[in-house]
């Protein structure tokens, strides 16, 4: 089995770049599930309803999200109702949508998580360790494989997730930063994982945000309104190959 994951797409255009190419990209991997994450769709702060109905048009199975997961209200009822798109698992219970679901791909059944980070995030949440344990507690008897989207800041937080589930689900992916790190690898118990499989976005930009108004805020200090950057879209993402229940290989792409 082939899981694709595509890294946080941002703004309109990375939308549009989904559209016109996810297709084509799941085809030439020849990947059973597409997972991508679309938190920052809506111009970077969340993400909409037609935002997600296009991922998933575009050829996502699941869509994942992070801390932005709740920035556009036009979202709530739809986290609701639609089983395939996340939120993080660890929001208190009364955020709207859910943290997990299973799939059927292949005739197996895959359990997707999605958690938060706490480390340099801005809200704290429930202990995400202890989340990915009542998961998998929880669904124990419900699926044949398991997959979780950290969308955490701090390499540590991450590298200590994945070495803490090695073994126990076949794949940990980190989103969140939008710049994809160089160490996709297959964990000693077996498990694919990467820090961060990077964002689908404008090629000219600091993280998709247009240069100027990042600089502005680093060099005067005083808020400022971001602007998705123009130009080129670059998507990114990993690749994780199983065989039985472990990854044996895990790959960074960029198309
Ligand atoms: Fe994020």
């Amino acid at each position: 089995m082939k899981i694709l994951a595509i890294g946080d797409v941002v703004g309109q255009a990375g939308v549009a770049y989904l559209r016109a190419n996810l297709r084509k990209i799941k085809q030439k991997y020849s990947a059973d599930l597409v997972i991508v994450n679309g938190e920052n769709a809506a111009e970077i702060h969340g993400i909409g309803q037609n935002d997600a109905e296009d991922i998933f048009y575009a050829g996502a199975d699941v869509i994942t999200t992070g801390n932005h997961a709740f920035g556009r209200y036009d979202i709530y009822s739809y986290l609701d109702d639609e089983k395939y798109i996340l939120r993080p698992a660890n929001f208190p219970g009364s955020a709207p949508g859910h943290g997990w679901c299973i799939v059927s791909v292949a005739g197996l059944r895959v359990l997707v998580m999605n958690l938060q980070g706490n480390v340099s995030m801005k809200v704290t949440l429930a202990n995400p360790f202890e989340v990915a344990d009542s998961i998998l507690k929880r669904e124990s008897c419900n699926y044949d494989i398991a997959i979780l989207d950290f969308h955490a800041e701090a390499t540590s937080e991450k590298l200590a997730m994945g070495y803490y589930l090695d073994g126990r689900v076949q794949v940990v992916f980190g989103t969140h930063t939008h710049v994809p790190t160089a160490d996709e690898q297959v964990l000693p118990r077996g498990t694919g994982y990467i820090t961060d499989i990077g964002m689908t976005g404008p090629s000219v930009s600091i993280l998709g945000v247009a240069t100027d108004c990042i600089i502005k805020g680093f060099t005067t200090a005083m808020p400022q309104r971001y602007r998705v950057a123009d130009g080129n879209i670059t998507a990114h993402g990993a690749l994780f190959t199983l065989s039985g229940d472990k990854c044996i290989k895990a790959e960074r792409i960029t198309f």
